[in-house]
């Protein structure tokens, strides 16, 4: 948890009327009674680090226009608040309950506010000491290098809402999820869940899996989850079958005999032989020419196969796992994926929902990569609260690599380590997503045309070759449309 001493009574600025209560001269807070005997309730009651909570704050404090100016500012900034006018009071509601910020008045009607720290735990609840006696600063001074910050009043209203935002913050930077049961992965939404009860499940059979949904989802980790939960001995091999030409991928797939193609000088293990007794991870399944499906279906079905320029059939034992970010239905019905084949891969199939239908989970994810680059950096960054809103809020049509690289990015242009994406930058809605392209009757074809073109690349990171594949047209068509739209021939640029 971030700890920061705060300067004394920065109070220049024209006070607002709320603001004037801050430094109002005291009145005190009526006496009362504890509203919980400690002996009926030794449970503490503590969140789970994954559900989203309001911040919590702890005012100790007897002066009433303190407490009622103070409230009202942290109520806007959107804290539960418990007050306490008396350490026995507040030390019942600590020993019930973890705040995430606690401002405790020094000179309190039944004792001094530092007895309260030895009850805080500061790991969870970010500790203030308050005073409206100056003559104490160098006192206070003297805690500068403990676990407390401290404030004296009167308290400037920017600095009060400055603590604010940073307990908050830290409150929801704190608890990254647990990585160990979600097999490294972050997330703790039903949908993520479901996956992960899934890959329990699948991952100690021998079952060929297909793990579907859009750009971004986590795939290739769901992927590489099973493998590693199914207790195999050989390794993870991982190919993506729509970056190699089919020729090329059939000898990288089943490896080659010496002399069998020109530059084929010595016998070549491919990588269905290399992931034996491990697991095949075929990326982009739907990309696959279909002479190789054919050859891989042979596979499936006899557990052998013969490598390019070979004779023998070869015997080998491997679990295959495939992905694609298309609906695997649509592309047997457009032809892309052999149907027999995909009866063959799906022996069990696992559906990623997209992150926009993982509640609560971009700000999981975002917070678990700022904790990873804090720790790469050896900073202490925080988001800004409106980031932390908008992260929440946002679409992210593409997904986890999508916000992964808000993130880094938002984090490499930090100023005072307070990370903000701008607004901009934030995807549009769910509506608008680089999934839907919505045209009003009467736009001419060549304009709608050119839209499918730019959301195509678009969704595909601007990958020519994965937007060609998705269009049914080649990279070179692509091209050359660009080329039109700029009003000239092709370049090299255009080559991608
Ligand atoms: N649940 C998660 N926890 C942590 N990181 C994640 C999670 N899901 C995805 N990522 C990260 O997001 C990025 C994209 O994940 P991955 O490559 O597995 O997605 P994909 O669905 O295979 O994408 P594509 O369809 O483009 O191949 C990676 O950097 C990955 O580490
Ligand atoms: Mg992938």
């Amino acid at each position: 948890m971030r700890r920061k001493i705060l300067p004394v009574a920065e109070n220049l600025a024209r006070p607002s009327p709320r603001d004037r209560l801050l430094r109002s001269k005291p009145q005190r807070v009526p006496r009362a009674e504890p509203d919980m005997d400690a002996s009926q309730s030794s449970e503490k009651t503590t969140s789970d680090p994954n559900t989203i909570r309001a911040p919590t704050l702890l005012i100790v404090d007897d002066d009433v226009g303190f407490v009622h100016a103070t409230a009202e500012v942290a109520r806007l900034e959107g804290f539960e608040i418990t007050i306490a006018s008396e350490l026995g009071q507040a030390l019942h509601r600590m020993r019930q309950h973890d705040y995430d910020l606690a401002l405790v008045d020094l000179d309190l009607p039944d004792g001094s506010g530092l007895q309260l720290l030895e009850d805080i735990d500061v790991q969870r609840t970010h500790a203030v000491i308050v005073t409206g006696r100056p003559t104490v600063e160098s006192a206070l001074q003297s805690l500068r290098s403990s676990v407390v910050d401290y404030l004296v009043k009167p308290i400037c209203p920017d600095r009060l809402r400055e603590l604010l935002h940073a307990a908050a913050t830290d409150r929801r930077i704190a608890p990254p999820v647990a990585p160990t049961p979600n097999h490294g992965m972050v997330g703790a939404s039903r949908g993520f869940q479901t996956v992960c009860r899934m890959i329990e499940k699948v991952a100690p059979t021998d079952a060929a899996v297909l793990v579907h949904g859009e750009s971004g989802v986590g795939k290739e980790l769901v992927a590489r989850a099973i493998h590693e939960a199914s207790g195999r001995t050989g390794p993870f091999v991982a190919v993506n079958c729509g970056a190699v030409a089919g020729e090329l991928l059939s000898s990288q797939l089943f490896g080659h005999e010496k002399g069998s193609f020109t530059g084929a000088f010595s016998r070549h293990l491919g990588f269905l032989e290399q992931a034996a007794h491990g697991t095949l991870f075929l990326d982009e399944i739907t990309e696959m020419a279909p002479v190789l499906q054919t050859h891989l279906l042979r596979v499936l079905d006899f557990g052998c196969y013969r490598r390019v320029g070979g004779h023998a059939d070869l015997p080998v034992e491997v679990r295959i796992v495939s992905a694609t970010n298309r609906d695997p239905r649509e592309a047997v019905a457009s032809g892309r994926l052999r149907e027999d084949l995909y009866y063959r891969l799906s022996g069990f199939d696992i559906p990623v929902p997209p992150l926009r239908e993982r509640d609560g989970d971009a700000l999981r994810l975002a917070n678990a990569f700022l904790a990873e680059l804090n720790t790469r950096g050896g900073t202490r960054h925080a988001f800004a609260p409106d980031t932390i809103d908008a992260i929440a809020r946002a679409a992210w049509p593409g997904n986890v690599r999508e916000l992964r690289n808000a993130v880094q990015r938002s984090y490499i242009l930090a100023e005072d380590g307070v990370v903000r994406i701008a607004p901009q930058s934030f995807p549009k809605p769910a509506d608008e997503s680089s999934h839907t392209i919505t045209f009003t009757i009467g736009t001419s074809f060549e304009e709608m045309e050119r839209r499918i073109l730019r959301k195509t690349l678009q969704h595909y990171g601007n990958n020519r070759r994965r937007a060609a594949a998705a269009l049914g047209i080649t990279a070179r068509t692509i091209r050359n449309r660009l080329a039109r739209e700029r009003g000239g021939a092709a370049t090299d640029d255009d080559e991608g």
